[in-house]
């Protein structure tokens, strides 16, 4: 399976997502490859610090920030499992790259009642790629969801009237996320019961019912 965390907004967690998801299906066993298609690299900085560290490796990750994407990425995916991409903002031709990549592309995006979650840009782009992958899989991600306040009730009330339609699994703002890409770790290495690590366990498992 590939998949693509895109939003050309920085700051709403494609790589705090990336990373996790990475992470988690490969503590399950499987073989991943985490592609950094962000010129900025920060999935590259996270994994050298955990290499600096002597940190178990987990999982692959390669810089490839280049609009050549769609044509290496499949030749990378016949050696793993997964291979997750990290991408980049405002780089429409990265981000067209990445789209034409991907089985499922998720979009993070930060929940608010008061305006659209994503920008038109985006939504064209997806448009554009199913032209030649009618078959992609665009789903929206709530991350940084602050719990029980009316605005995330009012907001998950909305998941399922949106175009594309949002996970079911949302994610919420925790200071766990922040410590771990800081100091090159995953959620779960910091606190396998805590919250985080079962939102992302069960987000990685509403993807893997999505793509078989
Ligand atoms: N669910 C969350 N809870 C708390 N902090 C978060 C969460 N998601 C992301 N962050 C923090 O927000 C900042 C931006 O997230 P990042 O994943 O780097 O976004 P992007 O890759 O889209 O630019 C980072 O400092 C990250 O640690
Ligand atoms: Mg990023």
């Amino acid at each position: 399976m590939i998949v693509a965390l895109l939003n050309q907004k920085g700051g709403v967690g494609k790589t705090t997502l990336a990373l996790h998801l990475a992470g988690e299906w490969a503590r399950r066993g499987d073989r991943v490859t985490l592609v950094d298609a962000d010129p900025q690299g920060s999935a590259l900085d996270w994994s050298e610090q955990r290499a600096r560290e002597d940190l178990p490796r987990r999982f692959g990750t390669i810089g490839l920030a280049r609009d050549t994407l769609h044509r290496e990425v499949p030749e990378l995916a016949r050696t793993v499992d997964h291979i997750v991409i990290d991408g980049p903002p405002r780089v429409a031709g990265l981000m067209r790259s990445a789209l034409l990549s991907a089985d499922l592309v998720l979009i993070p995006v930060q929940p608010s009642p008061f305006d659209g979650w994503a920008s038109a840009e985006i939504l064209r782009l997806i448009e554009e790629a199913r032209i030649f992958r009618p078959q992609l899989i665009v789903r929206f991600v709530l991350n940084r969801c602050a719990t029980r306040t009316i605005i995330a009730r009012e907001t998950s009330q909305a998941l399922s009237d949106q175009d594309p339609p949002a996970m079911r699994t949302t994610i919420g703002q925790r200071v766990v996320y922040a410590t771990a890409a800081q100091i090159g770790r995953l959620a779960f290495e910091i606190d396998g019961d805590s919250q985080a690590a079962n939102e992302i366990a069960t987000l990685a498992a509403e993807i893997r019912e999505l793509i078989p």
